[in-house]
């Protein structure tokens, strides 16, 4: 049986083993995927021991994902590109490691919003932790002339705009509203939205039509955000549908088979997030 789990500190909320639970289930596999409380201080010893764990690999969740980038042996481009992990997997007795948050956010943003044209304007990004990197990277790559950055802390936006180049520019958080209104995509990165922990005071009147606004944040799955958005008209993306399709490249490499993101699996985790049964 190959078995594989999600690492992280705290563990307790993450829904990936309802995810690829029902993958193994849907595909007959022999398989397990389960949670580990791993503390920080844990996670060299833990990732290093992985084949004595009896594991093929493993996702790493915040706060280990960069210590999981900096233990592997061998490191994907989309893992480079950002300095963070979130998928690993042992290979020729090696540990490699891969960052899916930018396949999950760009394949579901093309999913969702398939009208979305990377050439409509500037993109803009509400926060500059570690998925913002993840959603900068897969922004360029998909060929925006220009990725704004917003962050309350400035300087920080600015450590990060430097790591990806001229493409890139940092502007004032107070100018989040004005500086986004030509935007073809704007995607909130930051907590602010999560459970209800307040509003990003966002103003999208006089928006640019075409503009598509996405959450990252899923819990609650409308955010007020983009309540906000579709008020004044706007397409929104959740972000539930970046979960989903992160988890898919792991799924294949673990387990052998490339599984597909349902509107039944879908349900189950919309369930799952409003507390119902399903
Ligand atoms: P992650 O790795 O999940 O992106 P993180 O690295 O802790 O998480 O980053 C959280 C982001 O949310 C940061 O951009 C943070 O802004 P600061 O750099 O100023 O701390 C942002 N953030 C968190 N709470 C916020 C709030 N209430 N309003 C605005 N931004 C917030």
């Amino acid at each position: 049986m190959k078995r594989a789990c999600v690492i992280g500190w705290p563990i307790e909320h993450s829904r990936s083993p309802l995810i690829h639970g029902y993958w193994l289930m849907k595909y007959g596999i022999d398989g397990s995927y389960i949670k580990e409380a791993v503390r920080p201080d844990e996670v060299a010893d833990f990732l290093r021991s992985l084949d004595r764990r009896g594991f093929v690999g493993c996702n790493v969740t915040v706060p280990h994902k960069e210590l999981a980038y900096a233990i592997a042996d061998e490191r994907e481009a989309s893992a480079r590109a950002v300095q963070a992990a979130n998928t690993l997997w042992l290979e020729g007795g090696k540990l490699h490691a891969a960052n899916t948050d930018t396949y999950g956010f760009m394949t579901n943003l093309d999913h969702a919003a398939p009208a979305w044209k990377a050439h409509d304007g500037p993109a803009c990004v509400l926060g500059a932790g570690g998925a913002a990197r993840a959603i900068v990277h897969g922004l360029l790559e998909a060929g925006v002339d220009e990725v704004r950055i917003f962050n309350r802390t400035r300087q920080r936006a600015e450590v990060l705009a430097q790591t990806f180049g001229p493409r890139v520019k940092v502007f004032d958080w107070d100018a989040r509203s004005e500086a986004s209104r030509e935007a073809c995509v704007l995607v909130n990165t930051t907590a602010a939205g999560l459970k209800g922990a307040g509003s990003l005071g966002m103003v999208f009147a006089g928006f640019n039509p075409a503009c598509v606004v996405a959450d990252i944040v899923y819990v609650p799955l409308e955010t007020e955000l983009l309540v906000e958005a579709r008020g004044e008209g706007l397409r929104t993306v959740d972000g539930l549908g970046m979960l989903l399709y992160q988890a898919v490249p792991g799924f294949e490499k673990w387990f052998g088979v490339r599984p597909q993101v349902t509107d039944e699996l879908r349900a189950i985790l919309i369930a799952d997030v409003e507390g119902k049964k399903c």
